[in-house]
């Protein structure tokens, strides 16, 4: 089997009846949404809220119900993936995009379950480019900003045309290479008047399940 839907599955069996859920974006939260429709047709009772327009029409195909911020208080557990993971359980997330949303949900959750492939996980991280969501209102000069921390600094694109999120910003990926100092780096970017909100997600994950290819998982808990 796949080992980031391997991964997925392992952590669809957190979830509990009753239980408010958030519902990732990517291909292996994908796996995880889906499982968890099938637990729903067996009977399960979950609510969700999801951290992307993709994962809210995943949802509605798989028959989990969705409710907004104001029906619910807080989100009792979140599965979502990670682009890298180091060994401190810090993340670079946002390379579908969904950064934003992912972020608020995350910062809600009582518990967050980051699910990957082993490939996502490194000594350091950087060498994935770190997506920073922007306005696009003065982006030239806040790419202008951005550029003190590495470069290449690329506008994000699709069909030719700047990749538009959302919650109708840019996205501006940062080449760094290494990143030493994760939350050092989150909050000296989250300063730049323009940044809407960046792909670090420093001390967020609770627990990291690690798909491999011999069909084996690993547990990483903080
Ligand atoms: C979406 O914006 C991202 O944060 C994803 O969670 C991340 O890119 C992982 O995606 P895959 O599961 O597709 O690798």
């Amino acid at each position: 089997m796949d080992s980031k839907r391997i991964a997925a599955e392992h952590a669809v069996t957190y979830i509990e009846d009753g239980m408010v859920v958030g519902l990732g974006t990517g291909s292996t939260a994908y796996w995880a949404i889906q499982k968890i429709g099938e637990r729903i047709k067996g009977g399960l009772k979950v609510r969700a809220v999801a951290t992307s327009r993709q994962s809210e029409r995943l949802a509605v195909e798989n028959g989990i119900p969705l409710v907004g911020f104001d029906e619910i208080n807080g989100i009792d557990l979140t599965i979502d993936g990670a682009d890298e993971v180091d060994q401190d359980l810090n993340l670079i997330k946002g390379g579908g995009g969904a950064l934003l949303r992912e972020k608020i949900v995350a910062a809600s959750s009582r518990k967050v379950i980051i699910i990957a492939d082993e490939s996502k996980l490194v000594g350091q991280l950087g060498a994935f480019p770190l997506p920073v969501e922007i306005a696009v209102f003065g982006s030239p000069l806040t790419l202008q900003h951005l550029g003190r921390f590495g470069r290449p600094l690329k506008l994000r694109a699709a069909d030719g045309q700047p990749f538009i999120t959302d919650n109708g910003n840019y996205i501006i990926d940062c080449q760094l290479n290494a990143i030493p100092h994760p939350l050092k780096l989150h909050d000296e970017i989250n300063a730049i008047p323009g940044v809407v909100v960046n792909g670090l997600f420093v001390q967020m994950a609770d627990l990291v399940i690690i798909g491999r290819h011999d069909g084996t998982i690993n547990e990483l808990i903080r």
